[in-house]
């Protein structure tokens, strides 16, 4: 079974982007062929820096190598690496109905937060289904906001496959419902466009300063403290034993714990899960070399991977 995903190097990564995507992505290694790519041409939409896009694309690679990530069983790569995405891309954009891409939520969404209506922002979804159909892929995992994009690729490699015979696979998404979204520490949805966010990799007493900064109520000390909805809880949750989970939950709905100290029992939980993954992450970024190596190999499997679904599609139109 072949599993795709891809991530836009768009910014730092935060601990809702770790717990929301990374470690289920990770734990997927087992369950099949896993292909993950750093979508840096979907992040050129966005972001115009090109000194934070390549620093970007390294650190992605980092944090994932250093979460777990396993080159050896997943291939990994930077979309741009790979041409064939771009050459299917206008193979699907031939048969993609200008309605289709018309109803594009994130389209919408994005030009109403201010970025200017490109015509790379309209095109998003062509290149993202280019991305998944290339590799025949059977599951894609992704948030509930990439759903639309999925059912557009479902869409175009249907309307490829009735005009030219069957090339595409027809993929299924796999949304990740059961993962909680991650509260921000002011209670939002964790989001860099939000400004509230837990460095995954920044630096160690940022990190502390923003976990004391967690938004909370006014419930006195000895008071019982609410556990419906506790950004303090749900985050402790995520990187807590059950066991653990629970003695905290008790003594909140004890009273008698302020959350200064609630918070400093947080921070030192996330700060020891974090822990391993950050003296790797350290490690790696002395050698940039080596990652650089690992992406230059995941290029070479991906194209190779590839090169078979791009020339069937040439050839079924009529270019080889
Ligand atoms: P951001 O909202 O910070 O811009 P992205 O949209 O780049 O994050 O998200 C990258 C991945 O991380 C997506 O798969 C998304 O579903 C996941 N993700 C981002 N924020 C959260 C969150 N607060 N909780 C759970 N998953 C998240
Ligand atoms: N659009 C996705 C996001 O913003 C990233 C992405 C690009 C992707 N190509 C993909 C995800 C292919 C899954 C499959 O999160």
């Amino acid at each position: 079974m072949r599993i795709l995903s891809g991530i836009q190097p768009s910014g730092a990564l935060h601990i809702g982007n770790y717990f929301g995507m990374m470690r289920p992505a990770i734990e997927l290694q087992s369950r099949g062929e896993t292909i993950y790519f750093i979508a840096d041409y979907h992040a050129l939409t966005s972001l115009e820096k090109p000194d934070e896009l390549r620093q970007n694309c390294l650190d992605i690679a980092y944090a994932f190598i250093a979460c777990g990530l396993d080159p050896a069983k997943t291939v990994i790569f930077r979309q741009s690496e790979v041409p064939a995405h771009l050459e299917l891309m206008w193979l699907l954009s031939c048969v993609t109905p200008m309605g289709l891409l018309e109803r594009s939520h994130s389209y919408k969404d994005k030009t109403a937060r201010g970025l200017a209506a490109s015509h790379s922002l309209f095109s998003y979804p062509v290149l993202m289904a280019a991305d998944i159909l290339l590799y025949q892929t059977d599951i894609v995992p992704v948030g509930k906001d990439q759903k639309q994009h999925l059912e557009i690729t479902r869409d175009i490699a249907q309307k490829f496959n009735e005009r030219y015979g069957p090339i595409f696979k027809i993929p299924e998404a796999e949304i990740r419902e059961a993962v909680a979204v991650v509260p921000g520490v002011d209670g939002q949805k964790m989001s860099k466009s939000y400004n509230n966010t837990l460095e995954l990799f920044g630096n160690p007493k940022v990190f502390e300063k923003q976990v004391m900064s967690i938004k909370t109520d006014s419930t006195p000390v000895e008071a019982p403290k609410p556990t419906q909805n506790s950004v303090l809880l749900d985050l402790y949750k995520l990187a807590a034993s059950e066991k653990e989970y629970n003695v905290l939950k008790e003594k909140m709905e004890k009273g008698g714990i302020g959350y200064g100290d609630i918070k400093k029992e947080l921070h030192a939980k996330l700060k020891d899960y974090f822990a391993p993954f950050r003296e790797k992450y350290e490690e790696l970024k002395k050698k940039p070399g080596e990652v650089e190596e690992v992406l230059q190999y995941g290029a070479r499997r991906a194209h190779a991977m590839a090169e078979p679904t791009l020339e069937a599609a040439r050839k079924a139109v009529g270019l080889s």
